[in-house]
C-alpha cells in the first residue's frame, strides 16, 4: 500500500492510544504460565499481537476475548488467560509463528527453553534474519538444546528444553528482550540465575514478575531470579509511548499544531522519547501524572517548538531505541546539528533502521550522514516533497508519514501497511488531527 501525505495547516486532537506493545505481550505470556486466569485489558493491537497469541495458543493456552469484567474501563478490549501454570504448557503440534515480532521470539524462547519438549520458532523473512544468537548461547549454557540456522544464531529454533541450571550472564547488549528471556528461563533453573545489564532497559517483565509474587532481587544494573510460581495478576495496560511518539514529533515540528494524548505509559525506562524532546526545546508537557496497576501513566500535550539539535548518546539509548528513527524526523527541521550515537542496535531492528532513515530523510530533503553506530543530522528550514519507503518496518512506516506531515509539498510512503505491526489506526489518527483546508493530510491511499 502506498500512502501520499500533505501539508495539513493545522494540527489539533486529543489521542487515545492501543495498548503498550512490550507491556501486553509480557502480559499475555506470564499469565499464560500463572497459577489461574487473568484478564489483560486495553491490550496493544496489530499483527504483533496476533503473533504471540497465536504462539501461545499454540502451546494449549486458552486466551479468548471478555467482554464483560471489570478490569478495563467501559468499552476496552478485554482478554481473559486461562493460566496453565509454570509446568502445564503442552508440545505444540506445528512450528509457532512469531510474525514479524522480535519480542515475541526472543520471550518465548526463555519460556520454550524450560519446557520438557520440541518446539519450533519461526517467522516472516524479516524476523529470520534478526540475530537469534543472543538469546540462543545464554539458553544452551543453562542446559537448553537449540539449533537454528546460521550456526544456531538465526530462526527457525528447534529448542528441546528442561533441566535448566542458574548461570550469571553479563548481557553483551543493553537488550530488555534478552533480559526478559533469560528471566522468564530462570523461573524453570534449578538454582538462580543472575543477569547483569550494561545499561538499563524498559523493566516491565520485573515489575510484573514482582506483581506475580516471582522471587526476584535487583542490586543496581544486577538481576537475581529463583525457580518461583506465579500468581496471575490482572492488567490494565496503558497506551503505547513508542506510539505516541510519532504524534509528539509531529505536534512539536509543525508550525500550528497542539495535540493531547491520553493515558500515555511514562515508565521511567521508556520515557526517554520526552527526555530527548525537551532537550531540543521542545513544549511537551505532562498533565494528571498518576499509578496505574504497576506503571506511572500520564496524559501529554505537545505543541509547535523552536527545535534545537541535540546529542543522543550512551546510557539513554536504550530508552529511546525505539523512538530513535521519528527523533531524527525531528532533528532534521531542529535549529544546528542532532548527533545519534552508541545505537548500533537499530541496524539489527525490522529493518536496519539507521539505513532506511537515512535513505528516507535525504529523499525529503534532509541533511543526514550515515554512522555505523547512528547518523548526523543538520536541522533544514523546510523538508521537501519526495518518495520514502517503509522497508517493511512499522516504525519507519511512521516516522515517514510524520516527516510527510511536516514536509512542504506531498510525500510518498510506500509498504504504508506496514503500520499495521504495531499502530493499524495511525492513518485514522493522522487525518482526524489535521484540520485540513486545502491541504488534507492523507491525499490518497493505493
Ligand atoms: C522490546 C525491547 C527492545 C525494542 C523492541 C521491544 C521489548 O528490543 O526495540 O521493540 O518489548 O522488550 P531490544 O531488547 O532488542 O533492545
Amino acid at each position: 500500500m502506498q500512502q501520499v501525505i500533505g501539508s495539513p495547516s493545522r494540527l489539533r486532537g486529543a489521542i487515545s492510544l492501543p495498548g503498550d506493545k512490550s507491556i501486553s505481550q509480557r502480559a499475555f505470556l506470564l499469565n499464560a504460565i500463572a497459577e489461574g486466569p487473568a484478564h489483560v485489558s486495553n491490550p496493544c493491537v496489530g499483527d504483533d499481537r496476533e503473533s504471540i497469541l497465536r504462539c501461545l495458543q499454540g502451546l494449549g493456552v486458552s486466551i479468548v476475548p471478555c467482554s464483560r469484567c471489570a478490569v478495563g474501563r467501559t468499552g476496552e478490549e478485554c482478554f481473559e488467560i486461562r493460566g496453565r501454570g509454570l509446568n502445564g504448557l503442552e508440545e505444540p503440534a506445528d512450528v509457532l509463528d512469531s510474525g514479524n515480532s522480535g519480542t515475541t521470539m526472543r520471550l518465548l524462547a526463555g519460556l520454550l527453553s524450560g519446557q520438557p519438549f520440541l518446539s519450533v520458532l519461526s517467522g516472516d523473512s524479516s524476523l529470520r534474519s534478526r540475530p537469534m544468537d543472543r538469546v540462543v548461547q545464554p539458553l544452551v549454557e543453562m542446559g537448553a538444546r537449540i539449533m537454528g540456522r546460521g550456526g544456531d544464531s538465526r530462526a527457525p529454533l528447534a529448542i528441546r528444553g528442561g533441566d535448566l541450571r542458574g548461570i550469571s550472564y553479563t548481557l553483551p547488549v543493553a537488550s530488555a528482550q534478552v533480559k526478559s528471556c533469560l528471566l522468564i528461563a530462570g523461573l524453570y533453573a534449578a538454582g538462580s540465575s543472575t543477569i547483569l545489564q550494561p545499561a538499563a532497559s524498559r523493566d516491565h517483565t520485573e515489575r510484573l514478575l514482582r506483581a506475580m509474587g516471582a522471587d526476584l532481587q535487583e542490586d543496581g544494573l544486577a538481576l537475581t531470579i529463583s525457580p518461583s510460581s506465579l500468581a496471575p495478576v490482572d492488567v490494565r495496560v496503558p497506551g503505547d509511548i513508542s506510539s505516541s511518539a510519532f504524534w509528539l514529533v509531529a505536534a512539536c515540528c509543525h508550525p500550528d499544531a497542539e495535540v493531547r494524548i491520553e493515558g500515555v505509559g511514562v515508565n521511567p525506562t521508556r520515557a526517554g522519547v520526552l527526555e530527548v524532546l525537551r532537550s531540543m526545546g521542545a513544549e511537551v508537557r505532562l498533565e494528571n501524572v498518576r499509578e496505574e496497576g504497576d506503571e506511572p501513566v500520564a496524559d501529554i500535550v505537545a505543541q509547535s517548538s523552536e527545535l534545537v539539535g541535540t546529542e543522543v548518546a550512551g546510557d539513554i539509548v536504550p530508552q529511546v531505541i525505539d523512538e530513535l528513527p521519528v527523533l531524527a524526523v525531528a532533528a532534521s527541521v531542529a535549529r544546528g546539528t542532532t548527533v545519534i550515537r552508541d545505537a548500533a542496535e537499530l541496524r539489527v531492528k525490522e529493518s536496519d533502521r539507521i539505513r532506511s532513515t537515512v535513505n528516507g530523510l535525504t529523499a525529503l530533503g534532509a541533511i543526514v550522514e550515515e554512522r555505523p553506530d547512528g547518523m548526523v543530522v543538520q536541522g533544514v528550514s523546510n523538508l521537501t516533497s519526495g518518495r520514502t519507503a517503509s522497508d517493511g518496518d512499522h516504525r519507519i512506516a511512521m516516522a515517514m508519514a510524520v516527516a510527510g506531515l511536516i514536509s512542504r509539498g506531498d510525500t510518498v510512503v510506500s509498504g504504508a501497511e506496514a503500520a499495521g505491526v504495531s499502530y493499524p489506526g495511525f492513518w485514522d489518527v493522522l487525518e482526524s488531527i489535521s484540520e485540513s483546508g486545502d491541504r488534507p493530510a492523507v491525499l490518497e491511499a493505493t
